[in-house]
């Protein structure tokens, strides 16, 4: 697997994806979503070696600065369907992931760079992270998924004034939003992203694949069919190896060795 746009490395079961245009602050132009598309894509065919994922941006100065705006200059409506289009596809495919993809947040997170932060499971921010959605400044709205995602993260009206206002926030203030659940010095990103993802790595991996296809489904659903899904899954874990490993580990009193099984 080689990219233009995009570094991977896999150590550990855990694949670090950069996105990697820093002189234009890793903005998404077309290659780059469809760079990110079959990355994702290849990760979920071999999820035996990947556990975990961590996105990020190459250098200090930006995870993402957002779509690229230079592209979108002459982009006629159709074009912009094609390319919404390919954003949202993109996104979805990281949503979906099998495994946890955690966005490690460095620098600038904006507009589509939020979105695509977004799309992942959960987000941790350098103390000199920005995030914002600025569409609005050039005439434009979110068009990756961020009128809706944000809206179901932080609350419709906190989202409006967001969206609406396209004033960037800082990494604290974006923790008190629970827009992210970690902010840490630029230097510790990476690894308080993965000592989180090694914690998780160590349960079991077919529970945190149900749990996150769960709360994922389910939470876009009126309670009651939420926790019917949640009926119709756990049974499920009943059949996994896994399952039996770790309720007997509890009762031997030992270290349960999940498989994944
Ligand atoms: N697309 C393309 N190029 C971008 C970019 C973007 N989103 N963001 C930054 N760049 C480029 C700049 O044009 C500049 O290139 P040159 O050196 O060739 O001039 C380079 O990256 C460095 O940027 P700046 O010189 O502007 O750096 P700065 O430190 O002065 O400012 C910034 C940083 C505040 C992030 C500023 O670059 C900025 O406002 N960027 C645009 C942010 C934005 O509006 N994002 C939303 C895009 S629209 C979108 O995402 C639509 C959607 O929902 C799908």
């Amino acid at each position: 697997m080689t990219y233009e746009n995009l570094t991977l490395e896999i150590s550990d079961h855990i694949a670090i994806v950069t996105i990697n245009r820093p002189k234009v602050l890793n903005a998404l132009s077309v290659a780059v979503l469809n760079e990110l598309l079959s990355v994702f894509t290849d990760l979920q065919k071999i999820t035996l070696e990947v556990k975990g994922v961590i996105l990020t941006g190459a250098g200090d100065k930006a995870f993402v600065a957002g779509a690229d705006i230079a592209s979108m200059k002459t982009m006629s409506a159709m074009e912009a369907d094609q390319f919404c289009g390919l954003g949202h596809c993109c996104m979805r495919v990281i949503e979906t992931s099998p495994v946890p993809v955690i966005a490690a947040v460095n620098g600038f997170a904006l507009g589509g760079g939020l979105e695509l932060a977004l799309s992942c499971d959960f987000i941790y921010a350098s103390k000199n992270a920005k995030l914002g959605l600025p569409e609005v400044n050039l005439g434009l709205f979110p068009g990756f998924g961020g009128t809706q995602r944000l809206a179901r993260l932080i609350g419709r009206n906190r989202a409006k004034e967001f969206i609406y206002t396209g004033d960037p926030i800082s990494a604290d203030q974006a923790y008190e939003l629970g827009l992210v659940n970690k902010v840490v010095e630029p230097d510790q990103l990476i690894s308080a992203t993965k000592e989180t993802l090694n914690k998780i790595l160590n349960k079991g991996p077919v529970a945190i694949r149900l749990a996150k296809r769960v709360i994922n489904e389910g939470t876009d659903l009126p309670l009651s069919s939420g926790l019917m899904l949640e009926m119709s899954q756990f049974p499920l874990i009943f059949a996994t190896e896994d399952k039996t490993e770790g309720v007997t580990a509890f009762l031997e009193k030992r270290k349960a060795e999940f498989r994944g099984k």
